[in-house]
């Protein structure tokens, strides 16, 4: 308390030295209510502004606390004291950004404070599980948790600002960002898009406890050719909208306040210099009114991407496009004073830009505080609760999937005698925070040993690695199989390490490392029982192990909880439900895979040559969109239809009866997928539009229903028009995208 008021102090003083008209007509110590209001107050800073200054509010820069790009610009600092930059990223702690903030209001005519950002993408200092094994889970709420809590400790360390969420649709394995999305699915992807912006931003994001959410990378960045990272996109209209431009577009209506733009170029124009995208999609037709920012050093970027010949063109391009804020380029900074002099960039377009950046400081309360955010009390009081400990543990054991359980090896029974834990993922912390861990400590991660030795503290756990992630040093593999020998049951951890995936980070291969399939291969001919635990950020064509193992979980990255996590599913305490919110193909070859393809005009048929198929690999992906298997087993009764018909304004509600057919408690989630069989564009064969989670105990039945009406059904027609077409309607509803249950009706 006592530094909080030392801080309070601190602060006044500074204001109180503010003696321009500013701080009586912007910094009224109340937060904004009125729209007018706000704009008046942006507009009482905008007009005190030289052009220099308003360039400088255009900018931002990295610090060297943290690099996530290529380069660091090393005179931030300076940068800071003339006014130059308007927001820093890479900077957190509140002892840290209080001392920048200083920096800024000290030095700088006009104080305008700083906004700092950072990737906050699943967690802060308590990590969650990497954005992809939380999509596994398909709670919303626990999502919306995750993100809260992310919120709360990141802003108690300084930071008003994350770049998240990542809501590119991602359905090539290839690209190492998958790990980053909600996954293959556009309703899936855009209802976790709008949790993570609800649980960043809060119900009120002026409040210090906030985060203001950075929809990323807009747009298409997930579609980027071959799964290489950085690539070009190119694509139809009908895709875009329909397959990538949901999650980012239902982001922004839940409040999003800014949007960063992507590395690729889409159909040949770099996103960074569309002024399609910028304005007219993102402006126009969806109304986002907060701020865009550039990806790291994307304006510089345009002079490789080859539509800029110099600094002028790319800065004129990218501001004259509708991006507010160049990141870590410094091409604004270098390029928009002459360009504004030499006419081609409109002052009025600037002042634009600068509108919308310090609306957004006014939003968070910046103005009213630049320090408000930067508290030793809340750091020291925010972090790593047990509280969020609970939370982060909970999400994650929802976040794991099983995918394979034949003759029911899980759960194990607690008393089992001997237990061994073998593979390079057993006795590891360092992996488990995967990719984009912001300020987490992997030091205080739980092991996947360290779980299971608390969990049944009177078993005997044997451990062995048994190899490293990747190289080719066979010497452990024969003491891990002498290891699995004297166990009962093996638990066997494999995967990728974190830094496979994530940015930079593509594959063309995605099988386990070759010194990990030897190992379980070795620990195979053992002929234990064995439980494979993957970790990994990306589907993987684990095809032997599907085909030798008979319990597999898939466990992503799950965060600072990790072995705690797995240990309450691999004993039972916990009855997996999580689902795959992507399509784990058999082969690279098979890569675009996803659920929601079109028929083709031949569709496959095994004893027909000429029908759409591989020579030498089945169209069947290894684990289908939505697989995941519980310890109980659930059946599906018929689905029933309120209506045999309905208008466009109308709906009707689909319904089915789950019942829990096994032993133990358990949860499923029935998802609900449409399809359109005639229609004046081909229709995808099934497209997600619903899903419920049901918890049941044994022998327990319960009935689901499900709305359907214009959202569910409309799409863009063949002039590209967005609506519905009478005509019948298949609804399907089920445990996965492939095992459900049907029924038509007509759509008048
Ligand atoms: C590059 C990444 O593409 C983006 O996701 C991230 O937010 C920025 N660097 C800032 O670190």
């Amino acid at each position: 308390m006592q530094s909080d008021k030392i801080n309070a102090m601190k602060n006044k003083l500074f204001l109180s030295l503010i003696g321009a008209s500013l701080l009586l007509s912007a910094c009224q110590p109340n937060k904004p209510q009125q729209k007018n209001d706000l704009e008046a107050r942006v507009d009482s800073v905008l007009n005190l502004m030289t052009l220099e200054e308003k360039v400088g509010q255009l900018t931002l820069f990295t610090s060297d606390m943290d690099q996530t790009g290529a380069f660091i610009r090393k005179e931030y600092e300076n940068d800071i004291k003339q006014a130059k930059v308007g927001a820093i990223f890479n900077a957190y702690g509140a002892d840290y950004t209080r001392y920048l903030q200083e920096m800024a209001i000290k030095n700088t005519r006009l104080r305008i404070p700083l906004i700092f950002g950072y990737d906050v993408v699943h967690g802060h200092r308590t990590i969650f599980p990497v954005p992809l094994g939380e999509a596994a889970s398909w709670d919303l709420e626990a999502i919306e948790k995750s993100a809260r809590i992310a919120a709360i400790e990141a802003s108690a360390e300084g930071l008003h600002w994350t770049f998240a969420p990542m809501c590119d649709v991602t359905r090539d394995p290839r690209w190492g960002r998958i790990v980053e999305g909600a996954g293959e699915d556009p309703f899936l992807a855009s209802k976790i898009a709008v949790a993570r912006v609800n649980g960043f931003q809060g119900d009120d994001v002026y409040q210090t406890n906030t985060l203001a959410a950075c929809v990323k990378h807009f747009a298409a960045y997930g579609a980027s050719q071959a799964g290489r990272d950085y690539h070009a996109v190119d694509m139809s209209e009908r895709m875009l909208r329909e397959t990538y431009m949901p999650p980012y577009k239902a982001a922004i209506d839940a409040g999003a306040l800014t949007v960063m733009t992507s590395f690729n170029d889409l159909n040949g124009i770099p996103v960074t210099a569309s002024r399609y995208l910028m304005t007219e999609i993102l402006r126009d037709e969806w109304g986002f009114s907060g701020f865009v920012v550039t990806d790291y050093t994307s304006i510089m970027e345009l002079l490789y991407h080859g539509v800029a010949g110099d600094t002028l063109e790319a800065a004129e391009k990218s501001i004259n496009a509708g991006v507010d804020m160049d990141m870590q380029s410094g091409f604004y900074q270098t390029a928009l004073v002459s360009l504004v002099e030499q006419k081609r960039v409109d002052v009025a377009v600037i002042d634009q830009a600068v509108r919308n950046i310090l609306k957004v400081k006014f939003q968070l309360g910046l103005f009213d505080d630049p320090f408000r955010y930067s508290s030793n009390e809340r750091e020291k009081q925010e972090i790593m609760k047990p509280e969020f400990l609970d939370a982060a543990r909970d999400v994650a054991r929802k976040s794991i999937v099983l995918l394979k359980n034949e003759n029911q090896l899980l759960p194990l029974d607690k008393n089992t005698k001997t237990i061994a834990v073998i593979g390079p993922f057993a006795d590891n912390q360092r992996e488990l925070i995967g990719s984009w861990s912001a300020a987490g400590d992997w030091s205080k991660s739980v092991s996947l040993l360290e779980g299971i030795r608390t969990k049944v503290p009177n078993v005997n756990i044997l451990h062995a690695m048994g190899s490293e992630i990747t190289g080719d040093e066979t010497s452990m593999i024969k003491e891990a199989v002498a290891t699995a020998r004297k166990a009962d049951v093996v638990i066997l951890a494999v995967g990728e390490a974190a830094w496979m995936s994530g940015e930079a980070a593509s594959r063309t291969k995605l099988d386990l490392p070759e010194i990990q399939q030897q190992l379980v291969e070795a620990i195979h001919e053992t002929g234990k029982p064995i439980v494979v635990v993957l970790m990994n950020g990306r589907p993987l064509t684990i095809n032997w192990i599907d085909e030798n193992i008979p319990s597999v979980l898939e466990t992503w990255f799950l965060g600072t909880t990790t072995g705690h996590a797995i240990a309450d599913v691999i004993f039972g305490d916990y009855n997996p439900s999580g689902k795959l919110p992507v399509t784990f193909p058999r082969s690279v070859g098979q890569i675009p895979i996803h659920y929601d393809m079109r028929n083709t005009g031949r569709p496959f048929n095994p004893d027909s040559k000429f029908t759409s198929k591989y020579l030498d690999e089945s169209n069947d992906p290894l684990y289908v969109f939505g697989h995941g298997l519980s310890y109980t087993t659930f059946s599906y009764g018929p689905v029933t239809l309120s209506n045999q018909s309905i208008n466009e304004n109308e709906t009707l509600e689909a319904s089915v009866t789950i019942t829990n057919t096994g032993n133990y408690a358990g949860t499923e989630i029935a998802q609900l997928y449409i399809h359109d069989p005639v229609a004046s564009v081909a229709r995808p064969v099934k497209e997600l539009k619903g899903f419920k989670k049901v918890e049941l105990m044994p022998n327990e039945s319960k009935t689901i229903a499900f709305t359907i009406g214009f959202d569910e059904l409309a799409f863009y027609r063949e002039n590209m028009s967005f609506g519905v077409e009478a005509g019948q309607i298949n609804v399907m509803i089920g445990t996965n995208s492939r095992d459900t249950q049907s029924a038509s009706f007509m759509l008048e």
